[in-house]
């Protein structure tokens, strides 16, 4: 009997740019599905935009456009990049979509009858000029602890300590600077603490299989000790203005985004079942023989193995089977940094032409089911796709295939070798590696095959024999058992590389492989197709235009504001810091003390004019918090109308020498964005995000 199975990835923040760390989960997933999917079983996965919240609705403020236009563009950039990576949802769908409301208002229904939900008066900082309560994110002061500055409401990034947003010295709205006033306001919570739920959690979080181990011990943590009510109350409303769902017969308060978040896996899944006809109620009724998936990464654990399986029980539907929770990415040993260039985007890395099945090929050798991190190592990166995937795999195939075609018509010998029979037996071990999403041990197990079957080809010499006169039928043999071990390595690789596994079927002229299609041999007299190249090398070279493409360089700022061009002596200022950015750029590090030494300030612009007889200057006036504004002569005229900047906040050089030019002095350098090569305009002067203050230094 076919398995029916649900699987979902986490939904990614409808804010931000799909990039190689999400990438991990996403491809992760696609290779389980697709696995799954050729063992013959129902398998749907479905995803969403995680489309709610404060961060949302402010950023489509900033951008001059409403959050449903905001949302709708990325979901097509979401959808675009996820399609390049072969990532193959059966729904990829919105968490602002009538399903999801009509699920999340069932689900708070259902726990207030339940006698779940309570609603309470709690103090929650507010912002009397933007006119809003501050998520923690958005207030900012001095650490309780160490006195650094500007620290998030929630945690110090200087000594690590955790506070509460009102413990804060000094703080400030990060949305508009102001102080922020405590005020009180009615929030609707779940009730974690409640006994039923606190003793669900606990036998839940505990039975065989539903988490990996460490997952299940943090849990366990979390949830402390027998009798030790450590759960408390879950916040699940937010006052307006929020970009979310109304909660019902409650005007102006909203779901908190988490709560509709994993309700977004349903409400994707209903409109999957709407379009297909499929039967919702058959997935999540509490008794369900079908089994329920989800991916995550380590850092929204809480969420998904606390939260979401306490509301699905309480609201009768049934808990998911299994959480399946990853590690994170890092990128040659450290977090994905903006400044090296390792925070890649995944348009950035099918722009610059890389194969995504490069990466899915990369990231399936290295994970192995463990909430262990993966690290991206760029030269492991190139040399283990070219040894693997090229030297090993695609290689059978491209010294046999020609000889089929040339000399025996494109039809194939006998194909059933004694040699083959341990590559179609290693079906079962295969899939059980890839089911424990052990890819690593499945990979590991292909190539070794693979090895095996390079080292009889080696041994017979198909290009030899074909030279001789009397070899035919041994060169007969030698090319047609060569491609069907190449067959049954393609299957086996097939969930990883979807698009090769397409292609080869077709130059083999056989239906998509499934996994049944271990057994059979492919019969003598089957005829194949002309080969065409399957898949190229890894050039080193495009991996550090990657790099490039995604760094965010001191370099390129520098170039961006232009030397006047009669200033000879200014010209050359800029020049050597070029110089010395280019340089910083040709070794891959420089030093934080080398950074450190550009002092970086937020600015504010009191004043901006024309400056006469300069055809490519405005006069800018420059507040960093001290005493008298700075005087900068800015190369922007092209780009910008001076009344434009007044009041606005940018980022100069502090600590660049004052240069004496024809109209005054310039005391420092704004920074600007602009392509080398764009001559005209096409030039962007830096803002800090909102709540900077003039003088800030920016680090
Ligand atoms: N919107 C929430 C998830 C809601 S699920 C009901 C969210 N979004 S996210 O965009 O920040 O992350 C989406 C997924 O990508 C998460 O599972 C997250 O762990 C994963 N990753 C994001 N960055 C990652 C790495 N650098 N490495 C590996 N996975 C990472 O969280
Ligand atoms: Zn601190």
């Amino acid at each position: 009997m076919p398995r029916k199975i649900l699987v979902t990835s986490a939904l990614p923040y409808a804010n931000g740019a799909i990039h190689l760390g999400h990438l991990v989960e996403y491809i992760q997933t696609d290779v389980w599905v697709r696995f799954q999917k050729m063992r013959g079983n129902e398998c749907w996965y479905v995803c969403a935009d995680d489309t709610h919240g404060t961060p949302i609705m402010l950023r489509a403020e900033k951008e001059g456009i409403t959050p449903e236009a905001l949302i709708e563009r990325v979901h097509g950039e979401h959808s675009r990049d996820f399609a390049g990576f072969h990532v193959g949802f059966d729904n990829y769908y919105s968490t602002h979509s009538p399903e999801t409301r009509a699920c999340a208002e069932d689900i708070y229904g259902k726990l207030k009858a339940a006698g779940l939900i309570e609603v309470r008066t709690i103090e929650q900082y507010y912002d009397p000029v933007k006119q809003m309560f501050l998520p923690d994110r958005f207030i900012k002061g001095e650490c309780p602890k160490c006195s650094a500055k500007d620290q998030y409401g929630d945690n110090c990034e200087v000594c690590g300590a955790a506070y509460t947003p009102n413990e804060l010295k000094n703080p400030y709205s990060a949305v508009s600077g102001a102080k922020p006033e405590l005020r009180n306001s009615d929030h609707y919570f779940f009730k974690l603490s409640d006994a039923k739920c606190q003793a669900f959690l606990r036998r839940w979080t505990r039975e065989a299989g539903r988490l990996q181990a460490e997952a299940s011990n943090k849990m366990q943590e979390w949830l402390g000790a027998e009798g030790e009510n450590k759960l408390t109350d879950w916040d699940i409303s937010r006052d307006a203005p929020y970009f979310g769902f109304e909660i019902p017969e409650a005007p102006g308060k909203y779901f908190y985004v988490w709560m509709d978040a994993p309700i977004g896996y349903m409400g994707s899944f209903k409109n999957l079942c709407e379009k297909r006809g499929l039967d919702f109620n058959e997935y999540f009724k509490p008794d369900s023989s079908t089994e329920l998936y989800h991916f995550i990464g380590k850092d929204i654990l809480y969420f998904h193995a606390l939260f979401w399986p306490a509301e699905l029980e309480h609201a009768g539907y049934r808990t998911p089977t299994k959480i399946f929770a990853h590690g994170f990415l890092t990128v040659d040993g450290a977090k994905m940094s903006k400044s090296r260039g390792t925070f890649i985007t995944a348009e950035s890395y099918l722009k610059t032409g890389l194969n995504p099945e490069w990466l899915r090929y990369y990231y399936a050798a290295k994970l192995n089911g463990t909430m262990e991190d993966i690290d991206l190592n760029l030269d492991d990166f190139v040399a283990r796709v070219n040894s693997d995937l090229v030297g090993k795999y695609v290689n059978i195939a491209s010294r046999c295939a020609g000889f089929i075609s040339k000399k025996f018509d494109g039809r194939l010998g006998h194909t059933d070798a004694a040699w083959l029979q341990p590559l179609r037996e290693a079906a079962d071990s295969i899939a059980a590696a890839y089911e424990d999403r052990d890819f690593g041990r499945a990979l590991r197990e292909v190539m070794a095959l693979a090895d095996a079957a390079n080292v009889v080809v080696n041994d017979r010499k198909p290009w030899e024999l074909a030279k001789q006169d009397g070899k035919e039928a041994e060169l007969h043999a030698a090319c047609s058992e060569a491609i069907e071990a190449f067959r049954l390595l393609t299957l086996y690789l097939k969930p990883v590389l979807p698009k090769v596994a397409e292609a080869v079927e077709g130059f083999l002229g056989i239906q998509p492989l499934t996994w049944t299609d271990a057994i059979a041999a492919l019969p003598a007299g089957h005829a194949i197709n002309a080969y065409s190249h399957l898949m190229t090398r890894i050039d080193p070279k495009q991996v550090v235009a990657l790099v490039e493409a995604n760094k965010e360089s001191l370099g390129a700022v520098a170039n961006a504001t232009p030397a006047p061009a009669p200033q000879k002596h200014a010209e050359k200022q800029e020049n050597a810091v070029a110089a010395a950015a280019a340089a910083a750029e040709s070794g891959p590090h420089i030093t934080i003390d080398d950074f450190m030494k550009v002092d970086l300030r937020v600015a504010k612009i009191v004043d901006a004019g024309h400056v006469e007889g300069a055809e490519k200057l405005i006069r800018l006036s420059l507040d960093i918090g001290e005493e008298k504004p700075r005087q900068v002569f800015a190369g922007i005229k092209s780009a910008y109308d001076p009344a434009a900047l007044v009041g606005r906040l940018t980022v100069m050089v502090a600590n660049l020498a004052p240069r004496k030019m024809k109209f005054g002095m310039s005391e420092g350098m704004v920074l600007a964005a602009s392509n080398a090569d764009d001559k005209n305009g096409g030039l962007y002067i830096l803002s800090p995000d909102s709540g900077a203050q003039p003088g800030m230094r920016v680090k």
